[in-house]
């Protein structure tokens, strides 16, 4: 409610201070109320539709709706996950959990996210992602016990992992990559935003 009052204040102001922008206020302030506004359904859960940052990481959406059935880390799925599906059949399975019994509501890279995460879980291998990307750092999220390290112009950084959270200062113009190795297993990913291991089945 807060925000909704300073956003048609600034929408006023910028009327009085330039009459030609007015139009252009108005149009911000619609924008603006659209964006706050809930989601017609009016689910307690929903996101808005539009992606902020940082971005919310598969781990994070696991954890909030799907960790109650299917366990820490895919635990309880045992070793049968993903059997007799393609790659394509687990996508659809997993986009289609996380509406009806998770509740969510995902976007598309949200979706490739977290099939991504399962099959990290049915290879046993570390999953990383890069959730947050600013001018000084970067955060993400890595498979609990994973060990990270930041390569960057020929420099080794060594992460620290709090549970499956991580972040790292560096500068974030010069290109990086972090390896991840857990379960005797290493994988590198180039340091962008959004970027995740297992994009590819
Ligand atoms: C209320 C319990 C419940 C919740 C919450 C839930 N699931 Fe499920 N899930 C099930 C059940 C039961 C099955 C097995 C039955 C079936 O195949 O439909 C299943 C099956 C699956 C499978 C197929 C497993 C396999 O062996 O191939 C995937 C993948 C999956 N769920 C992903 C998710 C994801 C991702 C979420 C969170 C967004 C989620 N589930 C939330 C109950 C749940």
């Amino acid at each position: 409610m807060m925000q909704r009052a300073s956003f048609t204040e600034s929408a006023t102001r910028v009327q009085r201070s330039n009459p030609q922008s007015a139009a252009w206020g108005l149009t911000y302030a619609a924008l603006a109320f659209s964006l706050l506004s809930p989601p017609a359904n009016g689910k307690q859960n929903a996101v808005p539709k539009m992606e902020v940052l940082p971005l919310r990481g598969a781990i994070n959406l696991y954890d909030k709706a799907c960790v109650r059935c299917h366990g820490p880390g895919g635990s309880f799925y045992g070793s049968d996950l993903g059997k007799g599906k393609t790659d394509a059949q687990l996508r659809k399975m997993v986009w289609e959990m996380c509406v009806a019994q998770g509740g969510l509501t995902v976007s598309q890279r949200e979706v490739d996210a977290m099939t991504a995460y399962h099959r990290s879980i049915m290879k046993h291998e570390p999953f990383v992602e890069i959730t947050a990307v600013n001018p000084t750092g970067i955060s993400g999220e890595a498979t609990p016990g994973t060990k990270l390290q930041l390569e960057i112009a020929g420099r080794n950084i060594p992460i620290t992992l709090t549970e499956n959270r991580w972040s790292a200062t560096l500068d974030t113009t010069k290109p990086a990559t972090i390896t991840a190795t857990w379960s005797e297993k290493s994988i590198r990913l180039p340091v962008k935003l959004g970027t995740f291991t297992q994009q590819q089945p």
